[in-house]
């Protein structure tokens, strides 16, 4: 496990910081975004797939819960559990994002499926601070994600 914090004085430069993030992603990531609304998580994901130059697909069941992005070179599925419970999660689609070894998963408010993942996943925790400034505490959980809390860390100075 490793820990680390990064800041964010405005959304121009957490889109930035995550367009450069966007690059070292070799897909495989597992990502949960936690914070309260408002902090910055959507931001972060929509920074990192246009920088892959992502488009979204539609997904049939759950739209408004899940949304896929996806070119020739990446997959990445970004989920948005709010309100959801543990036991409400079946039958909503979730199944071809669970089998993606090769996916990006970026989650916010992932604690109903958290379970069905991997435990090796990377934990932005995004914390309001006064005014447009967000701090950003880093958690890793594996190998994979001790790589890419480091990389990140790195990018956001
Ligand atoms: N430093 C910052 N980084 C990111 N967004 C910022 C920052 N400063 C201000 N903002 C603004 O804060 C808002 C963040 O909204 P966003 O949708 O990303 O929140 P969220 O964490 O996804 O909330 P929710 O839990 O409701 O999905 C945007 O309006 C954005 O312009
Ligand atoms: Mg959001």
């Amino acid at each position: 496990m490793k820990q680390g914090k990064i800041f964010s004085s405005s959304r121009q430069q957490t889109l930035a910081i995550a367009a450069r993030f966007s690059r070292v992603l070799q897909g495989g990531e597992i990502i949960f975004l936690r914070g309260p609304i408002g902090a910055g998580k959507t931001v972060f994901v929509k920074g990192l797939a246009s920088a892959l130059g992502l488009k979204s697909s539609p997904t049939s069941a759950s739209f408004s819960l899940m949304k896929k992005y996806q070119n020739k070179s990446h997959r990445l599925f970004h989920i948005d559990l709010f309100r959801l419970e543990e036991g409400e999660v079946f039958n909503l689609g979730f199944e071809e994002m669970l089998e993606d070894e090769k996916a990006v998963i970026l989650a916010e408010w992932p604690d109903p499926i958290s379970r069905m993942l991997p435990q090796d996943r990377l934990e932005m925790n995004f914390i309001l601070k006064e005014g447009d400034e967000r701090e950003i505490e880093l958690q890793s959980f594996g190998r994979v994600s001790d790589s890419r809390l480091e990389a990140l860390c790195k990018i956001a100075q």
